[in-house]
């Protein structure tokens, strides 16, 4: 059963190949998925997600949406975005950095005409719910979207972005992309899953230990197949994740990022982030000098966006 959708995203993306990134690791066929692509308010993957939660908000009657993240969250500037089309207020809970930000996505944020309220990690959570009863109270009807855009239904929307894929003819020996709040690949799994498909799913956390990520994707791909009406079971032992690359911690920039991004900039003239596609493709071409993929396999790096965040204060000049 299709989930109720609205129309914010450019799809299909394209599927490119990245021949001069295959040919210095040997042996391999890299492909790229452009969800940098998506379209709306500078693109990501969180425009798929918010196609089907902005379609719950207005099915709520939902006059605002309200949602959390880091202050360079790619999430909250899509959300911002989507706000913006649609006609909603937008309030933001965003988490203070240490050192601060400016620039990158909380530019695009402002541009885009939000409300933001910044709060400390340990009170995200208690800040967002005073803030939704606050915004409830005054009449304002807002729509609480949880962190990541990583609910049931946010994931159902990277069940469909899977057969998109299978739609263009490609059906990769694995899918490699950057994890975090599990909705893309709980998708991504139930896609591969509902489809008998022997793609592996394999995402790189750029924040959780591996046991919990793979916990909460496959709570999520259960809960959106039920919603979907998919006779399809998936557990924590389905859910392929690889922690090793999160290093000194969430949105901090070392050399495994640093240098993924020239490479696919100089090599490819495709542009990653500096937290999450620029920690995922350096996991992946770790992996790829390790020998963990087989000669000849094709493999498909899924672009989930993020770009703004490269001219974020806290990474200029560090990339320069
Ligand atoms: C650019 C980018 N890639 C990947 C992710 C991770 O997606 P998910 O939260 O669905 O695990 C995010 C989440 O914010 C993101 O902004």
């Amino acid at each position: 059963m299709n989930l109720p959708r609205l129309n914010l995203a450019t799809l299909p993306t394209p599927i490119e190949a990245l021949p001069n990134i295959s040919a210095t690791l040997g042996g391999i066929q890299l492909l790229v998925k452009r969800d940098d692509l998506t379209g709306l308010g500078g693109g990501g993957n969180k425009v798929r997600k918010l196609e089907f939660l902005t379609a719950e908000a207005q099915a709520n009657g939902a006059r605002m949406l309200v949602t959390t993240g880091a202050a360079q969250s790619n999430h909250c500037r899509q959300t911002a975005a989507a706000a913006a089309r649609l006609g909603l207020e937008c309030r933001l809970v965003l988490v203070k950095p240490e050192g601060g930000s400016s620039g990158g996505n909380l530019l695009l944020d402002s541009l885009f005409g939000v409300g933001i309220t910044w709060c400390d990690k340990t009170s995200r959570d208690d800040t967002l719910r005073r803030v939704f009863d606050e915004t409830w109270q005054d009449g304002r009807r807002p729509f609480l979207i949880p962190y990541g855009g990583s609910s049931p239904t946010g994931a159902a929307a990277y069940f469909h972005a899977f057969e998109e894929m299978l739609s263009q003819g490609v059906s990769p020996d694995v899918i490699v992309f950057a994890s975090s709040s599990g909705g893309t690949q709980a998708g991504l799994a139930l896609g591969a899953a509902a489809h008998g498909n022997r793609t592996r799913v394999l995402g790189i956390s750029v924040d959780e230990p591996a046991p919990v990520l793979k916990e909460t994707a496959s709570r999520l791909a259960r809960e959106a197949a039920s919603r979907m009406r998919l006779a399809v079971e998936l557990s924590s032992e389905d859910i392929l994740v690889d922690d090793s690359y999160i290093g000194p911690g969430y949105g901090v920039l070392t050399s495994l990022e640093r240098d993924a991004i020239r490479l696919f900039a100089r090599r490819e003239g495709l542009l990653l982030d500096p937290v999450y596609t620029g920690r995922a493709a350096g996991g992946l071409l770790d992996l790829a000098r390790k020998g963990y993929f087989k000669q000849g396999e094709q493999v498909l790096f899924w672009h989930t966006g993020g770009t703004p965040a490269l001219f974020a204060s806290q990474y200029v000049n560090s990339l320069a």
